[in-house]
């Protein structure tokens, strides 16, 4: 049978986005306004997008009781073009073009195959990383629970040698980290470069570094703690789980909506790895990360 994953570009793109990347790269047209939220997958993507489009939105919808985050999913709202061009959205895809501005974006692409331009336009990029155990756990716990046709019936152990070896979704890890990490030194205007264990234990510091990186493109901006204090009740793990489209909607078809919450926590990986397991990618981790700045919290402080 066909790979359900295969070494395209440089990353690990599963078989049935091949052809949605592709024509992502080659059909996107940038707007110098568009904003990015890109990660690899299971970083927590889903609350950045929540925090940013409440960030931009927040004069639009300043009352929170009928915020658009109560009905609608981070996904819908913050859309990923590359799995419109996978699943043929034309609907979709077409309505990029009118989508109002800023417009906001999701993407799990590694920045060497973004678009080029995404690259070269003066879009901003809002980036968001996780431990890789954390990241390798939540992970496995997803994959095993979408059950889709086109991913493999993998152990935890066969999960983890593949993930150690650079091959997961949008993988190896440490090149799609390391990419946007590079260039969120060199460009810091264009990439906003944050950490999932950053933002859950000082969030109200990173969810300000989001508004200010976004100041330009948000009408009236210098929004009040208050207003911040509001945005991250809003998006909070607990409130948003319990809504009831994230308990029973679906995204793409493929997806249940609950399953992208399913317990927020730094090092969730103890209950998971074994001493081996430990060993093992922390000598990899160590190996590709040393020199380059980048560290991750593994416990709670
Ligand atoms: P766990 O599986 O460890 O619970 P992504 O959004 O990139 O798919 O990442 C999913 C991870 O983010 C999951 O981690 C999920 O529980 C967590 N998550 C989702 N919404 C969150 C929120 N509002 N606050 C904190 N973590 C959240």
């Amino acid at each position: 049978s066909a790979p359900y994953i295969y070494l395209f570009q440089d990353f690990w793109c599963p078989t049935v986005y091949v052809e949605g990347v592709n024509k992502f790269q080659k059909h996107f047209d940038a707007k110098e306004n568009d904003v990015f939220v890109a990660s690899f997958p299971k970083s927590g993507t889903t609350w950045l997008k929540a925090l940013t489009f409440a960030i931009v939105n927040h004069q639009q919808f300043s009352s929170f009781d009928h915020h658009p985050l109560l009905s609608s999913n981070p996904h819908e709202l913050v859309p990923f073009p590359e799995f419109m061009y996978s699943y043929d959205l034309h609907d979709q895809i077409l309505s990029l073009s009118n989508m109002s501005e800023p417009r906001l974006l999701g993407t799990h692409i590694p920045l060497p195959s973004l678009p080029e331009s995404i690259t070269k336009s003066n879009c901003k990029i809002i980036y968001i990383c996780r431990n890789p155990f954390d990241t390798f756990v939540s992970a496995w716990e997803f994959f095993t629970k979408m059950k889709s046709e086109s991913l493999p019936d993998l152990t935890l152990e066969e999960a983890f040698e593949k993930y150690c070896n650079g091959i997961m979704g949008f993988g190896p890890w440490w090149s799609h980290v390391l990419g946007y990490w590079k260039e969120s030194l060199t460009r810091p205007d264009k990439v906003l470069f944050l950490k999932y264990e950053d933002l859950k234990e000082d969030t109200i510091f990173h969810v300000k570094r989001i508004a200010d990186f976004l100041d330009s493109l948000i009408t009236q901006g210098g929004e009040s703690t208050t207003v911040i204090e509001n945005i991250i009740r809003l998006c909070g793990f607990e409130k948003m789980k319990d809504l009831e489209v994230n308990k029973s909607g679906r995204i793409f078809d493929v997806v249940e909506n609950k399953t992208f919450f399913r317990k927020g926590e730094i090092g969730d990986w103890m209950n998971y790895f074994s001493p081996s397991m430990i060993e093992k990618l922390s000598k990899i981790i160590e190996e590709k990360l040393g020199g380059s700045g980048l560290s991750f919290k593994y416990v709670t402080t």
